[in-house]
C-alpha cells in the first residue's frame, strides 16, 4: 500500500515521487546533464535552480539518462519509503557506470543532506552529494568528483534563496510555473524532517519574485503558485534602515496585480500564521486561486500538542470559519497523518470529524513514519502498530472520497471558470483545465477558438471520481 494517497495523476507531481526530465538543446553544450526530481513541489522547483546553474557551466539537459555525462537525483526524506525509493533507483542506476564509467552520479536535495557523505563513502551509492543550499558550488563539486576526489557539500546557509538565478523550466506545459519564495522551516513539528535538511526559515527579495511572475507572464504562462515550507511567515525589509517591509498578505498583492489574466496560488499554509490580512487579499482579488492548502494533521487537540502544531482542535475549527466567512466559496484542503505516536481510538475520531467539520475538497493523507533524529523520534516511541495505522488510514481516505464526492456534487450545474491547461488525458477532442478551486473539468473542444492557457466558462453537467464533466457555455 502507497503511504501517499493522491487525487489526480498531476497532483502526484507536486507530492509524489515522479520524475521530471527534459531536452533543451544538448548539442549546444559539450556535456549533458540528466535530473530526476522526487517529493514535494520545493524539490521540483530547486531541480529548475539546479538547471540553470549547470547550463551556465556548459551542461545542456538530456531526457535519456544512458547518455548523460552526469546523473543527478534530487531526493526526499520526508518518510521512510521516499528515501527507499530513491536508494532502489540509485543502485539501478549504478549499472550506468558499467556502460560509461566516467559517468558521475549525484544525489541532491534532502537525503543528501540527512545522510552526508554516508551515501558516498558507506555506500558507495553516488559520487556527488549535495545539500538544497549548496547548488551553487555545483560546477566545483562536478569537477572534484570528476578528479576522483570526494565531492560533498551539504552546508546549510541562513541566507541562500537564489534569487537572482532563473529557473530553466522542467517538463513545462508553459501554462504553470513553480515560484520559490522563501526556504527552510522554523516550524519543528515533532515528526518532521524538514527543518534539519532545509535549515532556518528565509524569504526571497520580493522584487525578484514579482519580476520571475512578470517574466512568466510575458511567456504565456497563466498560473503561478508561490512555493514556501510556510509561506505566511513570509517576511521582507528592504530600505536602508529596512523600512519598506513585504508580508505575504502583500506580495500575494503584488503578483497578482502583475496581470489579472495570471492566476495565483500559494503552498504551504500553517494554520497558525494564515491571518486576517491573507485571507481579505484572497478575497479581494479575482485572480487570487480560491483555494488554500491548509495541513491539519490531526483532529486531536493533544496528539497536535504532542505534534508541537501549536494550535488546539477548536484554534483550526475557528480558523477554517474565518475562511468560509471572508472567502464563502474557497475551497480547503489539508495533509494528514495517521497513527502517529500513542494515538488512540478517539484521537482518531478525533480526525475523521475535523475532516468532516472542514469539509475538505482534498487531502493528502499519509501515516506516521519516524524519522531519525527528530524531535518525535528522541522523545516518543512509534507504539502505533502498522496495521492499525493502515486501517486508519484507510478510514480516512474513505471519509476523504465521501467530502470529495459531496464537493464536486455541490458543482453540478454551476457555471465555473477554467484555465485551460492542455488536451484531456482521454481525448485530443476534450480540454482539461481547472477551476479557482483547483478542481480538475475536462469539456469538449467544440468550434470554439480556444488555446491551452485561455479562460473558459463552463457548465458542469457530471462528475466522475475527481474530475468534473462540463461542456462550454454559448
Ligand atoms: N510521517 C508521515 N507524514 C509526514 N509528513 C511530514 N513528516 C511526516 C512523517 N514523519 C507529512 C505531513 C506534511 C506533509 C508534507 O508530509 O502531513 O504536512
Ligand atoms: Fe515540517 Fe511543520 Fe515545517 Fe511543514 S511546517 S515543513 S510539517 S516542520
Amino acid at each position: 500500500m502507497p503511504d501517499l494517497i493522491t487525487h489526480t495523476k498531476q497532483d502526484e507531481n507536486r507530492q509524489g515521487e515522479t520524475y521530471a526530465p527534459f531536452v533543451n538543446d544538448p548539442v549546444a553544450y559539450g556535456k549533458k546533464f540528466y535530473i530526476e526530481s522526487y517529493g514535494c513541489a520545493m524539490n521540483f522547483s530547486d531541480s529548475e535552480i539546479v538547471a540553470s546553474i549547470l547550463n551556465e557551466s556548459g551542461f545542456g539537459a538530456t531526457r535519456n539518462y544512458e547518455e548523460a555525462d552526469l546523473i543527478l537525483i534530487n531526493t526526499c526524506s520526508i518518510r521512510e519509503k521516499a528515501e527507499q525509493t530513491v536508494r532502489k533507483r540509485l543502485s539501478d542506476l549504478r549499472t550506468v557506470k558499467e556502460e560509461k564509467p566516467g559517468a558521475l552520479i549525484g544525489v541532491l536535495g534532502c537525503m543528501a543532506e540527512r545522510l552526508k557523505s554516508k551515501l558516498l563513502e558507506e555506500e558507495k551509492l553516488v559520487d556527488l552529494v549535495v545539500g538544497p543550499d549548496a547548488y551553487r558550488t555545483l560546477p566545483g563539486l562536478i569537477e572534484e568528483a570528476a578528479e576522483g576526489q570526494k565531492a560533498v557539500n551539504v552546508l546549510l546557509s541562513r541566507e541562500e534563496t537564489y534569487a537572482d538565478i532563473a529557473p530553466i523550466r522542467l517538463n513545462s506545459n508553459g501554462i504553470n510555473a513553480f515560484v520559490s519564495i522563501m526556504r527552510g522551516c522554523n516550524n519543528m513539528c515533532s515528526f518532521c524532517v524538514v527543518p534539519f535538511t532545509r535549515g532556518r526559515e528565509r524569504s526571497r527579495d520580493a522584487d525578484s519574485i514579482v519580476k520571475e511572475c512578470q517574466d512568466l507572464f510575458n511567456q504565456g504562462y497563466r498560473e503561478v503558485t508561490l512555493l514556501g515550507q510556510n509561506v505566511d511567515s513570509y517576511y521582507w525589509s528592504s530600505g536602508i534602515n529596512g523600512e519598506h517591509i513585504v508580508t505575504f498578505a502583500e506580495l500575494l498583492e503584488r503578483v497578482a496585480l502583475v496581470n489579472p489574466l495570471l492566476r495565483v496560488r500559494f503552498s504551504t499554509s500553517h494554520p497558525k500564521d494564515i491571518n486576517d490580512d491573507v485571507l481579505y487579499t484572497i478575497a479581494k482579488y479575482e485572480n487570487i486561486c480560491k483555494y488554500i492548502h491548509l495541513p491539519v494533521q490531526s483532529g486531536s487537540t493533544r496528539i497536535l500538542q504532542l505534534m508541537n502544531r501549536t494550535y488546539t482542535r477548536e484554534w483550526y475549527m475557528a480558523k477554517v470559519d474565518r475562511i468560509m466567512k471572508i472567502i464563502p466559496d474557497c475551497s480547503i484542503s489539508a495533509d494528514i497523518i495517521a497513527g502517529f505516536c500513542t494515538e488512540t481510538e478517539e484521537d482518531h475520531q478525533d480526525t475523521l470529524s475535523i475532516m468532516e467539520y472542514s469539509k475538505y475538497d482534498y487531502a493528502y493523507m499519509f501515516f506516521y513514519s519516524e524519522r531519525p533524529g527528530t524531535l518525535a523520534a528522541r522523545r516518543y516511541k512509534d507504539d502505533i502498530p502498522e496495521d492499525l495505522k493502515k486501517r486508519r488510514l484507510e478510514e480516512i481516505i474513505n471519509m476523504q472520497r465521501k467530502l470529495s464526492h459531496e464537493s464536486n456534487m455541490k458543482d453540478l450545474g454551476k457555471t465555473v471558470k477554467v484555465l485551460i491547461e492542455g488536451d484531456s488525458k482521454k481525448s485530443a477532442n476534450d480540454w482539461m483545465g481547472r477551476t479557482s478551486q483547483y478542481k480538475v473539468v475536462v469539456f469538449p473542444k467544440g468550434g470554439h477558438a480556444l488555446n491551452k492557457g485561455d479562460y473558459a466558462m463552463v457548465t458542469v453537467t457530471e462528475c466522475t471520481g475527481g474530475t468534473l464533466i462540463g461542456h462550454i457555455v454559448e
